[in-house]
C-alpha cells in the first residue's frame, strides 16, 4: 500500500465510523424512556452477597457445580461463602486408611479462589458419613487416636490457607442433652473432643475452629449441653472460636425458640454461624402437599425473624448465614425424608420465592 491507497483508506474508516456514529445517535433519539432500559440491570443487581451486611453462603454439591451451569451461576451471584455439602466428609477424602481423595474437594475450593469466595471445611469429625474401615477398624485406644489425629491434621494441612474455617466436631450432643454415643467417644471417651480441635489447631494456627449442631431452636436443654460442652471447651483453654447453628428448622417454630438459639450462643462471646439453614414447610411428611402462597408467606416471615435475630448480635461475632444447598430442587430434605418440600430460598426452577424477600427483610 502507498502513501496515497494509506490516505483512502484511513478515510474510508473514519467515513464508516461516522455512519456508525450516526445510527447511534439516530438510536438515541428515539422515543424508547431510558428507564426501562435501565430498570432490569437494576433488579439483577440485587443479590444476598450484595445486600446482607455479612457473608452468605450455601452448602454446594460438586457435582452439580460442574455439571450445571445455571446452578453454577447462581452460586457465583447470590453467595460469597461456600461449604461442601459432601465433599470434605471422612468418607468423601478418606476412603480407606491411606487413601485421600482430593478431586471433589480441590475442585470446590479452586472453584471459590477463582470467584473471590470464602471457604468453611465441614466436617473433621462425625458419627456418620464413616468409611466402612473406620467402622470395622481393630485397634488399640492410641491407634484409634493416631486415627483420628491423622485424619484431622491430613485434611487441615491439605487445605492450609484456603479453607479459613472448620466443623471441627459435628452433632456430638442427642436431642436429651447426653453425650452422644458415637464410635468415636466409644473409643476415645468424651474428652476426644478438646482434642479433635486442638490438633485441627496444631494443622492450621489460623484457621477458625466451630463446634456445629442442631436443635438449639428445639427448647432449653438441647442448647444448653451444646452451650455447656462449648464453654467447657472455652475455659479448659480449647481452641475453639466459634459455633455452627445448624438451623434446619421448620415453618412451625416458634419465634421464641428461633430467637433464643441465636442470642444465647452468642451470649458465650463465640463467633456463631448459621451453619446449614432450611426452612421445612412439609415437616410432617404429608405426600400429597403442594406449595402455596400463604406456606411462602409463612416461610417468609420465619426467615426474616432468624435474619433479624442473627443482626441484632455484635457484628464481630457474625461469622455469616450458609443456607444448606442452593434451592428446592437439590434440597437435601426432600430426599432424605421421602416427601415433598420447599426448605430454600430458591425455587426448583431457581427462582427467587417470598422466603428470599423475608431474608433481605431482615436486615432492614
Ligand atoms: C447431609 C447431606 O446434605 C446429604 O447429601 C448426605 O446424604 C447426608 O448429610 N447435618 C449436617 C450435614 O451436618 O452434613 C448433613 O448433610 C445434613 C445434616
Amino acid at each position: 500500500m502507498n502513501r496515497l491507497q494509506k490516505i483512502s483508506f484511513a478515510s474510508k474508516i473514519v467515513f464508516s465510523m461516522s455512519l456508525v456514529c450516526l445510527s447511534c445517535a439516530k438510536y438515541k433519539s428515539t422515543s424508547i424512556d431510558p428507564g426501562i432500559l435501565i430498570q432490569p440491570q437494576k433488579t439483577e443487581e440485587i443479590s444476598l452477597q450484595k445486600n446482607m451486611p455479612f457473608p452468605m453462603g450455601a452448602a454446594v454439591n460438586v457435582s452439580l457445580l460442574k455439571s450445571n451451569t445455571n446452578y453454577r451461576n447462581l452460586v457465583i451471584k447470590e453467595f460469597n461463602s461456600l461449604t461442601a455439602e459432601n465433599a470434605m466428609k471422612f468418607a468423601s477424602v478418606h476412603p480407606s486408611k491411606d487413601t485421600y481423595t482430593w478431586s471433589d474437594a480441590d475442585y470446590l475450593v479452586d472453584f471459590a479462589v477463582a470467584n473471590g469466595k470464602r471457604v468453611h471445611g465441614h466436617t473433621l469429625n462425625w458419627y456418620k458419613s464413616l468409611p466402612d474401615w473406620v467402622n470395622n477398624f481393630q485397634g488399640t485406644t492410641a491407634e484409634w487416636e493416631n486415627l483420628l489425629k491423622t485424619h484431622i491434621q491430613t485434611v487441615v494441612g491439605h487445605f492450609k490457607g484456603k479453607v479459613v474455617s472448620w466443623d471441627v466436631v459435628n452433632e456430638a450432643i442427642n436431642d436429651d442433652g447426653t453425650i452422644r454415643n458415637s464410635i468415636w467417644v466409644q473409643k476415645l471417651g468424651v474428652d476426644y473432643i478438646g482434642r479433635a480441635f486442638q490438633y485441627a489447631h496444631e494443622a492450621d494456627p489460623n484457621a477458625l475452629l466451630f463446634y456445629n449442631d442442631y436443635g438449639h431452636e428445639f427448647g432449653p436443654t438441647k442448647r444448653t449441653a451444646i452451650l455447656n460442652l462449648v464453654t467447657g471447651l472455652k475455659n479448659k483453654g480449647i481452641p475453639i472460636d466459634g459455633i455452627g447453628i445448624q438451623m434446619h428448622t421448620r415453618v412451625t417454630q416458634t419465634d421464641a425458640n428461633l430467637t433464643a438459639a441465636i442470642s444465647t450462643a452468642a451470649a458465650t462471646g463465640l463467633k456463631i454461624h448459621i451453619s446449614e439453614i432450611d426452612m421445612a414447610l412439609n415437616p410432617d411428611n404429608v405426600q400429597s402437599m403442594t406449595y402455596t402462597t400463604t406456606l411462602g408467606e409463612q416461610q417468609a416471615g420465619k426467615y426474616k425473624t432468624i435474619v433479624q435475630a442473627y443482626n441484632a448480635i455484635p457484628k464481630s461475632q457474625q461469622f455469616g448465614i450458609t443456607q444448606w444447598n442452593v434451592t428446592d430442587a437439590d434440597s437435601w430434605i426432600p430426599s432424605n425424608y421421602s416427601r415433598p418440600d420447599w426448605p430454600l430460598p430458591f425455587d426448583a426452577q431457581y427462582q427467587r420465592k417470598a422466603a428470599y424477600q423475608g431474608i433481605l427483610d431482615g436486615v432492614k
